[in-house]
């Protein structure tokens, strides 16, 4: 058995009380929620910020309560700055983290033989967009290879970079296939360097680890609101540094909120990251993810990151313990997502059985992860990503019940309802 750090007493002298943060979220009562990785289970602040704007809209009219909120919904691009050191007018609003993505991509002028410098384990979305600007403008995709341990080999990427002068490097930091953590700020080091236009994808990571964008170096940084963060769904944000917006990027479609039209043959593009915004709104959901980086600062970057990551090593430690249970996540260093495949038992009917035992958890197939599973020689596996507020009585009886499937014991559906 591999052992993937020290479990006991968890982190909890540096949070603030995690029985008071389980009061905070409803769910908690019905569900072991295993899903944060998927979406994060909404705090009652956040909801009630939603609500609220919601019952607002329907007593006096949409435009008449964003304009009222106007000061709140300001809150969304200060709390957001403040987790990830930046200023407000870095950061803009996105209704995903794929979106932030395009949108961001399509600012950058690709001419055809332009390389495209990435990782093996970027997310699926981000590979399909590079693949699709290959398609259309014939730029050159390069995959940094991966260090014998797991991750990213910086050094060779550095190699790249200097080889191929990339028009883009870029770089997910927490994957969604894994518990990898790659090391974006290793990688912006040298993309500072050697004046590189860097885009970091933290949809995984923010609201999970410190993700600050100065330490990184980079240009770019998209995430989501909805996973670690703990925000609505249909929502995220694109940062964008300084340094881009001075040099005149903008996205193909820049709007009416984006850009002035100052003449019949000509616009403007603001100065700020609202150049990559669309003029309309869902601010019920921008409240809400006010409130989420406003709560996620209360409790603490520097403790969820301390807490998250070591519920998932006990996680892990106690699933390796599991007969018939491969854990998957490889890499120097590891986060709140646990990968591993399941002996004997096929994909769907082994996330039914643990629905069926109220642990919420989510597959991940060869298709989200072409390298990645490619390396592992697995077709799927089971993701669980526990979080702060989850406690470490839920992950033995997610261990429990994982064992139980995978042995068959008495009391398990294992004979019955899932294996082949
Ligand atoms: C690493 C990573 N990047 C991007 C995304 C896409 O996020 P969204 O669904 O908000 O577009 C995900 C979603 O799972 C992800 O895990």
């Amino acid at each position: 058995m591999r052992d993937h750090s020290s479990t006991s007493e968890i982190g909890r002298e540096s949070l603030p009380d995690v029985a008071a943060l389980r009061t905070d979220t409803p769910g908690c009562e019905q569900v072991v929620h295993f899903n944060n990785a998927g979406c994060g289970l909404l705090a009652a602040p956040v909801l009630a910020a939603m609500v609220d704007h919601l019952n607002l809209e329907a007593r006096i009219g949409g435009y008449e309560a964003s304009a009222a909120r106007e000061e709140e919904v300001r809150g969304f691009y200060t709390e957001i700055a403040a987790l990830i050191n930046c200023e407000p007018g870095n950061v803009a609003f996105a209704g995903s983290a794929t979106h932030a993505f395009a949108t961001a991509l399509s600012a950058i002028p690709f001419r055809s033989g332009d390389v495209i410098l990435t990782t093996r384990n970027d997310f699926i979305s981000n590979q399909i967009a590079f693949l699709s600007l290959r398609k259309r403008f014939g730029v050159e995709i390069v995959h940094a290879p991966d260090a014998p341990e797991g991750g990213v080999d910086v050094a060779a990427m550095a190699a790249l970079m200097r080889a191929h002068r990339p028009r883009l490097v870029t770089a997910t930091h927490i994957p969604t296939n894994s518990g990898l953590v790659q090391p974006v700020a290793e990688i912006g080091r040298h993309c500072r360097e050697l004046d590189l236009l860097y885009m970091v994808d933290a949809c995984q990571s923010v609201g999970q680890y410190p993700v600050d964008v100065a330490e990184i170096g980079c240009d770019l940084l998209t995430a989501t609101c909805r996973k670690f963060l703990r925000g609505p769904r249909g929502s995220g944000f694109l940062y964008v540094s300084d340094r881009v917006l001075r040099a005149g990027y903008e996205p193909l479609f820049i709007d009416m909120h984006g850009a002035r039209w100052v003449e019949p043959g000509r616009y403007r593009p603001v100065e700020t990251a609202a150049r990559f915004e669309e003029w309309e709104f869902p601010y019920a959901t921008v409240l809400g993810c006010a409130a989420a980086a406003r709560y996620a600062l209360r409790v603490g970057v520097d403790a969820i990151a301390d807490r998250s990551p070591a519920l998932a090593a006990r996680l892990r430690t106690g699933l390796d313990a599991v007969p018939g249970v491969r854990t998957l996540d490889r890499g120097p260093r590891l986060g709140a997502i646990v990968t591993f495949s399941a002996e004997g038992w096929e994909p769907r009917p082994f996330k039914a059985a643990m629905d069926a035992r109220r642990v919420n958890s989510a597959l991940s197939f060869r298709e989200f992860a072409q390298f990645d599973f490619g390396d592992k020689d697995v077709d799927w596996c089971l993701r669980l990503s526990p979080h702060y507020y989850n406690t470490e009585e839920e992950v033995d009886r997610v261990v429990a019940a994982v064992a139980d499937l995978v042995q068959g014991r008495p009391g398990g559906t294992g004979g019955t309802d899932g294996p082949r």
